[in-house]
């Protein structure tokens, strides 16, 4: 089965889907996207990422196309017309199309993608056996908490990451650890979880809520607290968190082995009862 595409408006076949040269997605980044994980033919959380998403179209001011609603809507019938049960669905509005100018004139015309694919194949033994990571700097802008398509700095550190033979990049700002290229970072240090404030720094993200409701009701001591690169070094277990990658232990940092080199308890304790939320929700 093709991509389903939605494009201003209509479903288009995935040929036809095209975008002016002058959107401003294109020439400066300027939108905001969301990635949405189905399972069983159902979205999971999809209210809190489309929340997050006029949020940071409010945060850019750019008019919403659609409301809340709207486009839960449109993202169900795509999913509905893909057939596919595990899928993801990619969001992406940006300001939309105009001559090249930096200043933008506040009536224009949103473009809006929405995409359903399947999910990308990946060997299911990294939630086994956790993943390895490296610390990059964080050289991004200051607002993190906006998910602009501006992802460049990410993809850089992606790339670092695996040409290092690892999965992830963990950010260190000023030798705090932020978050990472495209998850959400936790340690565990003598049973406590922590996990970097969600404020201008970090992106707020979905499975990091969900994480943090989960750990809460475990009972695990946790504080949303800052941490350091060392503490990051020294923890007892470290994961990480994200649409696609779920709760992922990482089980090693440059050449550090995070506490025996293997998913520590409490990591796969959250682990279990993200899976059975999903279940819970999407079952
Ligand atoms: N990335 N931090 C960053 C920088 C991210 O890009 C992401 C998600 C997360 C986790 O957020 P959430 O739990 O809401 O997915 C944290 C998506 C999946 C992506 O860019 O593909």
């Amino acid at each position: 089965m093709p991509d389903i595409v939605f494009l201003n408006d209509r479903f288009v076949n995935y040929s036809e889907a095209k975008i002016s040269i002058e959107d401003r997605g294109f020439q400066f980044g300027d939108g905001i996207y969301e990635v949405v994980r189905c399972y069983n033919g159902k979205p999971f959380c999809l209210d809190e990422h489309l929340k997050r998403m006029l949020q940071g179209l409010e945060a850019l001011k750019i008019k919403a196309p659609y409301s809340s609603e709207k486009l839960k809507g449109i993202a169900l019938e795509a999913l509905s017309l893909s057939g596919l049960k595990d899928a993801q669905i990619y969001i992406q509005i940006t300001r939309g199309v105009a001559p090249r100018r930096h200043a933008f004139i506040g009536d224009m015309k949103p473009t809006t993608v929405l995409i359903v694919r399947k999910i990308p194949d990946i060997d299911p033994k990294i939630w086994e056996e956790g993943v390895s990571a490296i610390v990059m700097p964080d050289i991004r802008w200051h607002l993190c908490y906006i998910k602009t398509v501006q992802l460049v700095p990410n993809c850089l550190a992606k790339v670092e990451a695996e040409a290092q033979g690892a999965f992830e990049a963990v950010f260190e700002r000023d030798g705090i650890v932020t978050e990472a290229a495209s998850s959400n970072v936790f340690i565990v240090k003598k049973g406590k979880a922590l996990t970097h404030p969600a404020n201008e720094r970090i992106l707020h993200g979905i499975s990091r809520g969900v994480a943090i409701e989960l750990i809460k009701q475990l009972e695990i001591p946790f504080a949303e607290e800052a941490f350091t690169v060392e503490e990051l070094y020294d923890a007892d277990e470290v994961f990480l968190t994200g649409t696609i990658s779920e709760v992922l232990p990482v089980r090693k940092i440059g050449d550090k082995l995070i506490g025996n080199g293997k998913p520590g308890p409490l990591t796969r304790k959250i682990q279990e009862a993200f899976i059975n939320k999903v279940n819970e929700v999407c079952g």
